[in-house]
């Protein structure tokens, strides 16, 4: 079995992103970062003043385009033709992720795309429902969790290197807000999938967690 299905789920801030990519080099894999997804159509609706209700964003997501591309910069997120990777790490775009994504037909639209992008395999994907709804004949599962101190600290600093400041304790709020909105939503909600191996971050290096992915992943392979 060569080309597998490596999905990474876990709430705002738990590394999935950082040790998705790392693992999907390592396997010579393709990564894709589902968040980037919403956060795009969110910036879409924010630019264009629709409601977030399932009507407006619907019509909405006949105009919209979005494409992943990946470059020597990492994955860029593409929308209707314009590079907007920077646009949509911005706090307004966060804070209103979570509503947006939680509506039908966004997630039908982007979950069909998601499902399309791996269906050859060789493909690590992050998000908070890759285990369970996208994927869940994934050969791998890997729930990442780490304490709400742990992630807003490391968010911190992740913000404040792209010229961002917050205080730990706003970002602490933001991801508590976040990732309870996300796993109450009624569509697809935030959850480990039963046969996820979950891995706690808290006190672990970005290569330690990619390290356990990569050899689990490599006896998958080898089996
Ligand atoms: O991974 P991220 O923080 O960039 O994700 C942004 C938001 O997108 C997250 O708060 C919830 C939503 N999301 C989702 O609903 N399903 C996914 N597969 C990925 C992200």
């Amino acid at each position: 079995m060569e080309n597998i299905k490596i999905a990474v789920d876990g709430p705002a801030g738990s590394g999935k992103t950082t040790t998705a990519k790392i693992v999907a080099e390592n396997l010579g894999y393709v990564y894709i970062d589902t968040g980037a997804m919403y956060r795009a159509v969110t910036l879409k609706a924010m630019r264009d003043a629709v409601k977030f209700d399932d009507a407006s964003l619907a019509e909405m997501m006949q105009s919209t385009e979005i494409e992943l591309r990946t470059s020597d910069r990492g994955q860029r997120t593409i929308l209707n033709g314009e590079d907007v990777s920077e646009d949509i790490r911005l706090p307004e775009v966060t804070k209103n992720v979570s509503p947006v994504s939680a509506v039908g037909c966004v997630r039908e639209k982007l979950v069909a795309m998601q499902r399309e992008l791996g269906r050859a395999g060789a493909v690590v994907m992050d998000g908070r429902d890759i285990g369970t709804e996208v994927f869940p004949n994934a050969e791998l599962k890997i729930f990442l969790v780490a304490s709400v101190e742990a992630r807003a600290e490391r968010r911190t600093l992740e913000l404040s290197r792209s010229g961002i400041e917050f205080s730990v304790e706003e970002i602490k709020k933001q991801i508590t807000d976040r990732d309870h909105y996300d796993s109450t939503r009624k569509i697809s909600p935030l959850r480990k999938a039963s046969d996820a191996v979950e891995i706690d971050t808290s006190d672990m290096t970005i290569e330690e967690q990619a390290i356990i992915i990569i050899d689990a992943a490599r006896k998958i392979i080898k089996a």
